[in-house]
């Protein structure tokens, strides 16, 4: 017999159609948690095991339960959940998966669905996070692991009070083929959900507690910040090692190297065991790499080749179809979940391997496993696509953990709970713009995106798409399937290695801006609607006041929809230049901006129009910007290794900045091992701009040695 909660049974009861008020729990501060029917055991955030980081939370504002709470309903109708939000005429939403076309999600249809991204932004994708955040300043998110299905903002109650009026489309010009709703409609195809009410105030604020509530944003190796390149698929050991010593010689800087299905014996399916051919000692390699100063990362999915040594161990573990005639672990089962990991561990983090790539592991539908095939341990083949990327990420990290080791490493597909987990998603997709948009949603919804680098036909788009990738989670070129170096495009070599440089140096800032993710889930990098300044009144511009009504019928809903402009870190506006483009608009939000390379005052407010040549992404820095950099080097230094610093002053405000620094490798910041140091720039007596920089606490991590300033406005 069918188990219902008391809970449950209330609402199962209620009349038929008539939505019921949904109860809240609070359950950290500022998130609440309300239930209706009789939620699925297996879920999103069950599946990622995370828990709250509660000391972050509670440096939040403290916040009373957004009023929408009391207007929140559900019911189970026809065996699933249905769900209303309601919606003021004001509010515009983001969120719901990592969508590469749009930020503005109000009044899209969309079907949450763990798969590769295929070019519309319908909820199929990589990520298809069942997570928004209202302009409003709410949060929700359905804790969910199936097919979910939003209205957002569109559908139109007959009850609704905000109901527009009935028009004649003959004669009314007002009239609109989409019709005003106030409201989110959410199905759940389950007889029951949890779901999670997060509280501001401000959106940002949204968006940190959910990822403190998920345990906080992941905190990536200091060594993974810097750059890193993916070989040739079929390279040999002899082949990487020529290509580091070739990185080295000509003075790009690397910090690990992707391998890519050829160090496999078999791969799609995959053994996860060394191609003796390719790799005849991986340890000597892996060693030798390191003492390069080289990691190496590899790339697998997780399907098991019946040529691979747990291949009858895992077959009564597996799923009832195959991917590319390998078995597919049911990582719901703690024994699959053991086998994969003990061969993990033992071919590759024994011999020093520093993370994975985990491929496959979102779509297609053509050679995933069907919705009809059945797992051993019970959980349905929907529930299995929607979590298996959080299962790959999370068995593997667990590896690592265990041996207190950090790891960085890059995944095709996750989803909601997955915020901790230090995997960056990429995909086979490849167009600039639409990878910009990707990396503003991936703020939104707890993940991190990588624009990474693959091919060009000519050393513009190539400079271009470099400029970008430094300015993202992971700086990489993927040469997988055409054997490129950054130095590939002659003409642009230079300016490549510049960049690489640059990230380089920028390394304390990036690995600040992570620790803020950690700490205190501010996102590294995110949409300009996060920002203070950037509202209404600046937005609504002449290009809104023009648009079409039928294809916009939001026009009170905030704004623009900024899709290629984004903040990085705490002080930098990003505005990424596309292979063509001579010149283009940059929205400064209200403040003094100032010009990234030379420290020249920029705009306040204000949509201006910058035409640099190609060897310049535009950048802009806030007033009173602090922004680390460290010497150059070819690697980024390691535990005990000092570096030397450059703090840059931008603009003309006085300005306190927390600089964070720890072992760079282990997880012992989780134990207190860590120092914030405290840099201020003040003006002295006679009115000039100084700097000053706090000493690390006693027996806290110190990786810092001289320190020089730079004031870029105030020269
Ligand atoms: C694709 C992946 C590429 C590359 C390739 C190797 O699925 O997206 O980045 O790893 O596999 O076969």
């Amino acid at each position: 017999m069918k188990k219902f909660s008391i809970l449950g049974l209330f609402i199962f009861l209620m009349p038929l159609g008539l939505m019921s008020q949904i109860i809240w729990q609070q359950i950290e501060a500022g998130v609440w948690k309300g239930i209706v029917g009789t939620p699925e055991k297996y879920s999103l955030l069950g599946v990622a095991g995370c828990s709250p980081l509660k000391e972050g939370l509670s440096r939040l504002p403290e916040v009373a339960i957004p009023e929408i709470s009391d207007k929140i309903t559900g019911n189970i109708q026809d065996g699933k959940t249905a769900l209303c939000f309601p919606l003021q005429r004001d509010e515009q939403i983001y969120g719901l998966g990592l969508n590469f076309k749009t930020v503005h999600q109000r009044g899209r249809i969309v079907e949450l669905h763990v798969d590769h991204y295929h070019e519309r932004d319908d909820g199929r994708t990589h990520a298809p996070v069942p997570f928004y955040i209202s302009s409003s300043g709410y949060g929700v998110l359905i804790n969910s692991a199936r097919y979910i299905k939003v209205y957002a903002g569109s559908g139109i109650r007959k009850d609704s009070p905000n109901a527009d009026v009935a028009r004649d489309r003959n004669t009314d010009k007002k009239w609109t083929a989409k019709a005003y709703s106030d409201a989110v409609s959410v199905l759940v195809p389950a007889e029951g959900v949890e779901i999670y009410l997060f509280a501001g105030p401000t959106p940002l604020d949204v968006i940190r507690r959910y990822n403190l509530f998920c345990g906080g944003g992941a905190m990536p190796p200091r060594w993974g910040l810097g750059f890193t390149q993916r070989t040739h698929s079929l390279f040999s050991a002899e082949q990487v090692k020529n290509e580091t010593d070739e990185f080295e010689r000509r003075g790009y800087p690397l910090d690990f190297m992707g391998l890519e299905p050829g160090w496999q014996s078999k791969s799609y399916p995959c053994t996860f065991e060394w191609d003796k051919g390719r790799y005849p000692s991986p340890a000597a390699f892996v060693k030798e790499m390191r003492d390069k100063g080289v990691r190496v990362n590899l790339w697998t999915n997780p399907y098991v080749s019946p040529a691979s040594s747990i291949y009858k161990e895992m077959y009564p573990f597996s799923c009832s179809h195959t991917v590319w005639c390998g078995i597919v672990p049911d990582f719901n089962s703690e024994k699959a979940r053991n086998i994969w990991q003990d061969k993990l561990e033992k071919e590759h983090f024994d011999i020093g391997v520093s993370g994975y790539k985990i491929d496959e592991i979102d779509g297609g539908d053509r050679h995933l496993w069907p919705d009809v095939a059945t797992f051993p341990s019970g959980v349905s083949a929907e529930q299995m696509r929607q979590t298996y990327g959080l299962w790959v990420q999370k068995i593997s990290y667990d590896i690592y953990k265990k041996h207190n080791q950090r790891t960085y490493g890059l995944v095709r597909g996750s989803n909601a709970g997955g915020n901790a987990l230090p995997y960056v998603i990429y995909n086979d997709y490849y167009n600039h713009r639409d990878f910009i948009t990707a990396l503003i949603n991936s703020g939104f919804i707890g993940i991190l995106w990588t624009p990474e680098v693959r091919k060009s036909n000519n050393s513009e788009d190539w400079l271009r798409r470099f400029q970008s990738v430094i300015f993202s989670p992971m700086a990489m070129l993927n040469a997988w399937a055409k054997d490129l170096k950054p130095w590939s495009f002659p003409d642009v070599a230079e300016e490549v290695k510049d960049l690489l440089i640059l990230r380089m140096r920028m390394i304390p800032y990036w690995y600040t801006a992570f620790a803020q993710y950690h700490f205190n889930g501010i996102p590294p990098f995110r949409a300009m609607n996060l920002e203070p300044g950037f509202n209404a009144e600046l937005s609504i511009a002449e290009e809104v006041k023009e648009t079409d009504l039928e294809k916009n019928p939001y026009l009170e809903a905030v704004s623009q929809e900024i899709k290629d402009q984004y903040m990085a870190g705490e002080y930098l506006l990003v505005a990424p230049m596309f292979y063509g483009e001579k010149e283009r608009k940059v929205l400064l939000p209200k403040g003094n901006w100032y010009d990234f390379y030379t420290g020249e005052y920029a705009g306040n407010g204000e949509t201006i129009t910058v035409a640099p040549g190609i060897d310049k992404i535009p950048v802009f820095v806030k007033d009173g910007a602090i922004i680390p950099f460290m010497n150059a080097m070819l690697h980024t230094p390691s535990h005990g290794e000092k570096f030397d610093l450059e703090i840059r002053h931008y603009g003309k405000a006085n300005s306190t900045y927390y600089l964070y620094d720890d072992d760079g490798e282990t997880f012992n910041y989780e134990k207190g091992e860590y120092s914030w140091r405290k840099i201020e720039v003040k003006r002295n007596k006679k009115g000039k701009l100084m700097g000053t920089i706090s000493k690390a606490e006693k027996g806290k991590p110190d990786n810092i040695g001289n320190v020089t300033w730079k004031f870029m406005t105030e020269k």
